[in-house]
């Protein structure tokens, strides 16, 4: 096995910028072993979207046996079609049946207000002002439930993204454990309550017909809850950099057709997925390194997000970027079931920063959050004005 010490996800330099780094190893090391995450790493496009559609040599069910995962963790997110399939159609059909559009301009609203409030700041940290507050809020109002406290809930999510990293940390094991229970507990609290709207009133409605067992449901709401704040909650962060680091290109976004590719293309570009796990289910190959059965592949969805060979000029940010099939949002049966809310997240902070009567600008060093698996700011110092 080869152990490549070029890639040390929590090395201060790989936070900071990964981009160089996974090039080269691209360009070198397209797979390998890494010992500290007791994982093959594959760098490609092409070889990440080919595991990730390929659930049955690939699965996402952890356990060797491939059966027993704990109640609390069998979700959406944990089980291999069959079982996977009508507990994804249940949640994929409730959040078609949402109003969109009505979710997207509650958004704007709600991201207007917070301009309007910290127009008169000096400077303000963008993470905890912005993207936390508005992730909260779409993601409450699409699941029509009540907003847990904002302080809190951001707490948990920090400690489930360090979870994510717990094979290069085991001691953010416990944190994260923790953190799950509680987005479980939450997720009890809005079954018990009365629904009048959202995404869990449509799930409670169609769940009989469904017949998935109950866990699996309340387990995958609790899941929606958080994949979807701390996905649009990082995203935000990273997106929102990239903009104020190029300005033109948040100029070109008045333009109305770019927004949907330019929304895509900023998620390919630095999103916050870094990478996503699967097991070998049997004995296979990969540009002819063995892979075991038992053994974890790690798709560095980041990395093939700037292949060369899939994308041309892959470190520009090509805002009508055509065909533009990034990894950002996974692929295959796993692949992000609330992207469309996603979208409308950015897309409405975007809207509202070109309508703004004054700009945002950077008014401080970004600090990076120390997580891997999810890349994202915990500081990113901003102000209105010139
Ligand atoms: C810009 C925002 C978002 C990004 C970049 C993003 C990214 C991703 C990625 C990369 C995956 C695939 C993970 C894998 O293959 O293991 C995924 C899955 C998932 N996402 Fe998102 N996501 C976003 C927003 C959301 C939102 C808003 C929701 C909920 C409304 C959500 C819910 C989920 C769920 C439940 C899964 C698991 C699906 C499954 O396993 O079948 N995500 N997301």
């Amino acid at each position: 096995m080869t152990q490549i010490s070029l890639f040390d996800p929590l090395d201060p330099e790989m936070l900071e910028n990964p981009y160089p780094r996974y090039m080269l190893l691209q360009k070198e090391h397209p797979i390998f072993w890494h010992e500290g995450i007791r994982s093959w790493v594959v760098t490609r496009y092409r070889d990440c979207r080919e595991i990730l559609l390929d659930h049955t040599t690939f699965a996402i069910n952890w356990t060797p046996t491939g059966e027993e995962i704990p109640k609390s963790r069998q979700h959406l997110q944990s089980l291999d079609p069959p079982r996977q399939a009508p507990l994804r159609s249940l949640i994929m059909n409730s959040l078609h049946a949402q109003d969109l559009d009505g979710i997207a301009q509650r958004a704007r609203e709600h991201i207007r207000r917070r301009f309007s409030d910290l127009s008169r700041r000096p400077s303000f940290n963008w993470m905890t002002e912005v993207a936390s507050p508005v992730a909260l809020s779409i993601t409450a109002d699409l699941l029509g439930v009540e907003a847990p406290d904002h302080d809190s809930y951001l707490e948990i999510s920090e400690s489930i993204a360090l979870r994510m990293d717990a094979s290069l940390r085991p001691e953010n094991a416990e944190r994260g454990d923790q953190a799950r229970l509680r987005v479980n507990a939450l997720a009890d609290e809005w079954f018990a309550a009365e629904a009048s709207a959202g995404l869990l009133k449509d799930v409670k409605a169609n769940a009989a017909r469904a017949q998935v067992p109950e866990h699996y449901i309340h387990n995958s709401v609790a899941l929606m809850f958080n994949s979807s704040y701390g996905t649009i909650f990082a995203t935000a962060g990273n997106a929102v950099l990239t903009l104020l680091e190029h300005p033109q290109a948040l100029e070109r976004l008045r333009d109305e057709r770019l927004l949907s590719t330019g929304v895509h293309e900023l998620v390919r570009f630095d999103g916050p997925v870094q990478g996503t796990s699967r097991v070998a289910v049997r004995a296979t190959e990969i540009r002819g390194v063995t892979i075991e059965p038992g053994q974890l592949v790690m798709t560095a969805l980041a990395a093939a997000n700037r292949d060369p060979e899939q994308f041309p000029n892959p470190d520009e940010l090509v805002l009508d970027r055509h065909p533009n099939r990034h990894l950002g949002f996974g692929w295959g049966t796993h692949a992000c079931v609330g992207a469309l809310v996603g979208q409308i997240a950015i897309r409405a902070l975007i809207v509202c920063l070109l309508e703004n009567p004054v700009p945002l600008r950077l008014a401080g060093k970004p600090v990076r959050r120390p997580t891997a698996t999810v890349r994202c700011m915990s500081v990113l110092p901003v102000a209105f004005g010139e």
